[in-house]
């Protein structure tokens, strides 16, 4: 039976304050107004960035909410108005969407779009209310696509369609995590062939960002983590050299200046700690360094540098979602990665779980036991 212009029940991962296991409610999803997408996730990674919310070291959240920044699925109906997609059609949800008509979505170095909930965390569509209900009360949506729920309802410019041969239990990582890690590499610092780069933490981001040196030509790539277990999926990936700074007597970037000869070329800190930051940045060689910054640090955290670090002739910046222009660029990373098959998602997704045991998933990355763990929702 259709359930176009109806509601549907569906099963959700409900936050419902602080620190507290994610619930698996039914919950109703209400159809698409006019420019608003209902999609069928079929796949949703687990992100850092989801923990962080639901740990509150990001900025406020309101309750009850459903998180998830990246998941895949399909049309299941769209809205008046809506252009994009049509129902059937296989599309990434976007925590990065673009509304392509505000000053930062119109200027070619910019993909963060003034109308994205990143950081604000209102939580809410942009006719400022949402779709999901439980018992007649609103459940407040995440990064504009909540991919922890069997349905989501997103705004039209929150939904990229992308290649139906593409496996959506992989290319949901292309909704953030290996999109940040590739792209910060190959749009924002732009490594060269034959250089230098150290990646700081080996997770599912520092991994993407090791597949984009790779990709880039760097001839040296130094990966740091703190666990050592992810060293051999580093150096499938690409990493020269993997190094553990528990195992050093002397601050890392210490080890890393000398066995670079002066500093790296190319620096990316992605864990989100200000310390490591700090570590990533004086890695890089002092008068033409690229210093990045991916990791997203506890909102109470300061990061202080010292100018001499800057004066000296190195650069230091950050970057959301690689700098992507999401609906306009991750069809083509799609193709990149199951027609050119310029890297390898399935190296990323080291866990596969069902859906209900989301809060599994999370422990399983607590503990640093997977590189990304994907929800499989039923089909
Ligand atoms: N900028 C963006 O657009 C963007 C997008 C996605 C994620 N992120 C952020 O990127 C960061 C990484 O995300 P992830 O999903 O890969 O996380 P993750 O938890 O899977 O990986 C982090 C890795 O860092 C290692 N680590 C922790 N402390 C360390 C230390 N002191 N020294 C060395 N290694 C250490 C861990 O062992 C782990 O392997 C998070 O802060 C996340 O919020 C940013």
């Amino acid at each position: 039976m259709s359930t176009v212009g109806k509601p549907i029940k569906s099963k959700a991962a409900v936050l419902y304050g602080f620190n507290q296991p994610l619930k698996i409610e039914e919950i109703e999803v209400a159809p698409p107004k006019a420019f608003e997408i209902r999609i069928k996730i079929f796949a949703s990674g687990i992100a850092e960035t989801d923990d962080l919310a639901l740990s509150d070291d990001m900025a406020s959240l309101n309750f009850p909410v459903i998180l998830g920044s990246e998941g895949a699925g399909i049309v299941e109906s769209i809205g008046e108005g809506v252009t994009k997609v049509k129902p059937g059609d296989h599309v990434i949800a976007l925590c990065g969407p673009m509304c392509m008509k505000c000053k930062s979505c119109l200027h070619e170095d910019s993909n963060f779009c003034v109308n994205n909930d990143v950081g604000k965390n209102k939580g809410l569509m942009l006719d400022k209310t949402t779709r999901f209900s439980i018992n007649g009360k609103q459940i407040h949506n995440f990064m504009s696509c909540s991919t922890f729920t069997e349905y989501t309802c997103v705004d039209e410019f929150a939904c990229v369609k992308i290649d139906p041969k593409a496996n959506l239990d992989e290319v949901s990582l292309i909704g953030y995590g290996f999109s940040s890690g590739y792209g910060t590499v190959l749009n924002t610092a732009k490594v060269k062939p034959g250089t230098t780069c150290v990646v700081f933490g080996l997770g599912a981001i520092g991994m993407s960002a090791v597949m984009g040196c790779k990709v880039a030509g760097a001839s040296r790539i130094i990966g740091v983590d703190i666990n050592p277990t992810k060293f051999s999926r580093a150096k499938e990936l690409g990493c020269t050299d993997c190094l553990n700074p528990n195992d050093s007597d002397k601050p890392i970037h210490e080890v890393i200046v000398e066995m670079t000869e002066g500093g790296a070329d190319y620096g990316f800190e992605c864990i989100g700690k200000v310390d490591v930051m700090e570590s990533m940045i004086l890695s890089t060689q002092c008068s033409y360094g690229s210093a990045n910054i991916i990791g997203v640090p506890k909102s109470t955290d300061r990061l202080v540098v010292d100018v001499m670090w800057l004066l000296t002739g190195r650069s230091l910046q950050g970057a959301f979602l690689g700098d992507f222009k999401a609906p306009l660029q991750f069809p083509g990373l799609v193709q990149d990665a199951i027609h050119a098959k310029k890297f390898d998602l399935s190296k990323l997704v080291t866990c596969k779980l069902p859906f209900e045991k989301i809060n599994e998933g999370f422990d399983l990355m607590r503990q640093g036991k997977c590189i990304r763990t994907v929800l499989i929702m039923d089909k």
